[in-house]
């Protein structure tokens, strides 16, 4: 079959080299893709968000398949777009509809969507500008620090905790006073802070019944012992040893069990990826966010986990019929460190040659801001490379990214060098 993979990251290189491994694979197209796509397909310069640009581009390639990585054309409706048109009703989009989108596409949404179906999550209200007051009321009944969520999308960027009241109540009105995230910001969630240990489970759904996929950790700072700005990811690590199997149960009934129940009730279509950000609070799991992809850095350590054929699983969640396959994880630990562009999350140069991708043995190399101009990689992004090792424990996995991680190099090139240590640490108190 032919499929077409939207978006540009190592996510989607990710996905293509897993899709790649099909059997069921016939011609994979990426839009718009990256250096690294190409070797498993081919990349086709259009945006994931131009819906008639992709609709030609289904019925030249005779597309039977389209998956969708990041979410902007999700939350944009593109799979609504797809049932609505005679041409491509037959097609299956893996992603939810734009309803089931809300749960990343409005904060407000999913803690409605959280609280309507119990599901464990930090307590909240959200505000507007004609609720301003309020709002300052409000954070007065909060300790510190204080959580502000712009509710729309804003690349990644809409989340502010504010140590002080002061300094909450000036965010307050910048978000929706001042339109600090444009309309993302014209309404507001504040909710309480939780304090714990942040992790990720994944969830793959075809509506009725679904799969746990391997948990991961995200190291989401600039700096080591995460220190300095947020930026998209900088290393992840799969699975997370102080999610255990008594967590991960809890994890399942207090939150997947009830999140597509909640679905199914509300008769939103999804047949999709489920990122749950969670909070480990003493031992509980407390929802942080809902997204409604897969996450980068984490695909790039869940993907080489899973060993079953990610497409035929696939098939059968566009088909309905998850509930008959199953999904064999390898107990390897995958950890992943993403090597980004000097400056970034500010501002970076682009256009430096990506040299020693070839040299790298020992790792998976997936490509995430590269360009290839003539017969050189360039880097054409603040995330340029994420570095995967497989190993049986998690110092083995790091030793080998850290090694690999050496032998490429671009001018500006950056990276944690703490990725694993805390949970090393945590694994070691376990035994
Ligand atoms: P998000 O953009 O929703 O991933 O949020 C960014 C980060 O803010 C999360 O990864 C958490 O570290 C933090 N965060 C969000 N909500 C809370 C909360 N209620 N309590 C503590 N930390 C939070
Ligand atoms: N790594 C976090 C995300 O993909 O949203």
């Amino acid at each position: 079959m032919n499929v077409l993979l939207l978006g540009s990251g190592a996510r989607e290189h990710a996905f293509a080299w897993k899709l790649a491994q099909s059997p069921l694979l016939k011609e994979l197209y990426i839009a718009p893709g990256n250096a690294g796509t190409e070797e498993f397909g081919e990349n086709i310069n259009i945006k994931a968000t131009d819906f008639p640009a992709i609709k030609k581009l289904v019925k030249e390639k005779s597309i039977n398949m389209v998956l969708v990585g990041p979410e902007d054309p999700l939350v944009a409706g593109i799979y609504d777009y797809f049932i609505n048109d005679a041409d491509l009703k037959n097609v299956p989009v893996i992603g939810p509809s734009k309803a089931g989108a809300q749960l990343e596409g409005s904060k407000d949404f999913a803690k409605a969507f959280m609280q309507k179906y119990k599901i464990p999550t930090a307590r909240y209200q959200t505000f507007t500008k004609d609720t301003l007051e309020e709002g300052y009321k409000f954070l007065e009944n909060l300790n510190a620090p204080y959580v502000l969520k712009a509710d729309g999308l804003a690349a990644g960027k809409g989340v502010v905790i504010s140590p002080t009241l002061d300094a909450a109540k000036i965010e307050l009105n910048e978000m929706l006073i001042n339109a600090k995230f444009g309309n993302a910001s014209s309404k507001v969630v504040i909710e309480e802070f939780l304090k714990g240990i942040e992790l990720s489970v994944f969830v793959l759904t075809d509506g009725n019944s679904y799969k746990i996929l391997p948990a991961a950790k995200d190291y989401k700072r600039i700096g080591d012992n995460d220190t300095g700005l947020n930026t998209g990811g900088m290393g992840a690590v799969s699975p997370v040893p102080f999610a255990d199997e008594v967590f991960l149960k809890k994890v399942e009934e207090k939150i997947v069990v009830p999140t597509i129940n909640g679905l199914k009730k509300e008769n939103i279509t999804y047949k999709g990826f489920i990122f749950i950000g969670l909070m480990n609070v003493n031992g509980d799991p407390f929802v942080i966010e809902y997204n409604v992809r897969m996450g980068d850095p984490e695909t790039e350590v869940v993907l080489p986990r899973i060993e079953s054929d990610l497409l035929d699983i696939l098939v059968a969640v566009s088909k309905g019929k998850l509930k008959e396959k199953e999904i064999t994880i390898t107990p390897k630990t995958a950890l992943a460190l993403v090597l980004v562009s000097g400056g970034y999350p500010g501002d970076y140069e682009k256009g430096f040659e990506v040299v020693g991708l070839n040299e790298v043995e020992n790792s998976i190399v997936f490509h995430a801001g590269t360009i290839k101009k003539d017969t050189d990689i360039l880097t054409n992004g603040g995330r340029v490379i994420t570095i995967t090792s497989l190993g049986d424990t998690i110092k083995e996995a790091r030793d080998k990214a850290y090694f690999d991680a050496d032998t490429v190099n671009f001018i500006g090139k950056y990276h944690r060098n703490d990725i694993g240590l805390d949970l090393m640490k945590i694994a070691a108190q376990k035994v």
